[in-house]
């Protein structure tokens, strides 16, 4: 079987005394959408930033695209292709949604002639973003500005994103525009690592999926089957 693009095995974490994280391991295959699921503070924000290097006091072992990743910082899993889309979004204030797509661009080291087609491509995407290049971003509505904070992160040519609970409080048409655009990006190549509260939602658009449940993975398998599966929903999911 081919290495898995990313490989989290037996993660732990802390905050302080509190054990968040005890021993979950999952993979994402290439090209392939991974869903993380999961009822409210079982650990699935803490299993991402760890991922990334942002928990400090964590074991376990993270490989992504045939490199131990683990004890690298933040930036140079960046560098290494691994994109990010945290829960909070981080849209710069007082920045134009132009300026804020330009940041992920000097994330990627972008020359200018490159930068001007990088931006056209994100406006053709993303139509809204398109049409509100010169407003200052965070006064657009949230699904928009989360459909920006993914536009910054595609800039940067991710190989992989892992993306905190996109759909959070954002209006039913951006939620279904979000789901054909991660299966798009999917049929482009990108990997994605899913967390949602919305499991509809995840399983629909995953083609496999972690449960967890007080910070380990209590079920995995096939999206399609933790679907029909309502045990699965009522015991792990419900908020
Ligand atoms: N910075 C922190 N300091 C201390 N405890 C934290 C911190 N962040 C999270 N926790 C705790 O760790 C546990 C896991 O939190 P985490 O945010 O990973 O859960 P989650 O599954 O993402 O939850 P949600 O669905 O609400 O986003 C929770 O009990 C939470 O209260
Ligand atoms: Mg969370």
């Amino acid at each position: 079987m081919a290495e898995p693009l990313l490989a989290i095995t037996d993660l732990n974490a802390w905050y302080g005394p509190a054990h968040v994280l005890q021993g979950v391991s999952l993979h994402v295959g290439r090209g392939e959408i991974v869903a993380l699921i999961g009822r409210n503070g079982v650990g699935k924000t803490t299993t991402i930033r760890a991922a990334m290097g942002l928990v400090a006091k964590r074991t376990g072992t993270v490989r992504f695209d045939g490199a131990e990743i683990g004890p690298r910082p933040s930036h140079a899993r960046f560098a290494a292709g691994l994109g990010y889309v945290p829960e909070e979004r981080r849209i710069v204030p007082g920045l134009t949604v132009r300026e804020n797509l330009r940041l992920g661009l000097l994330a990627a080291g972008a020359g200018a002639a490159e930068e001007g087609r990088a931006i056209d491509e994100m406006a053709r995407r993303f139509p809204r973003l398109g049409e509100r290049f010169e407003q200052e971003a965070i006064t657009m509505s949230g699904g928009e500005q989360q459909m920006l904070a993914i536009a910054r992160a595609l800039l940067s040519r991710p190989k992989m994103i892992l993306l905190d609970e996109p759909s959070e409080g954002i209006m039913p048409a951006l939620v279904d525009e979000m789901a054909d655009l991660f299966l798009d990006l999917r049929r482009g190549g990108t990997t994605l690592l899913l967390v949602e509260q919305n499991v509809e939602l995840a399983l629909e658009i995953s083609d496999r999926a972690y449960v967890l449940d007080q910070g380990r993975v209590v079920h995995e398998g096939a999206s399609g089957i933790l679907l029909a599966d309502p045990t699965i929903r009522d015991r792990y999911c419900g908020i």
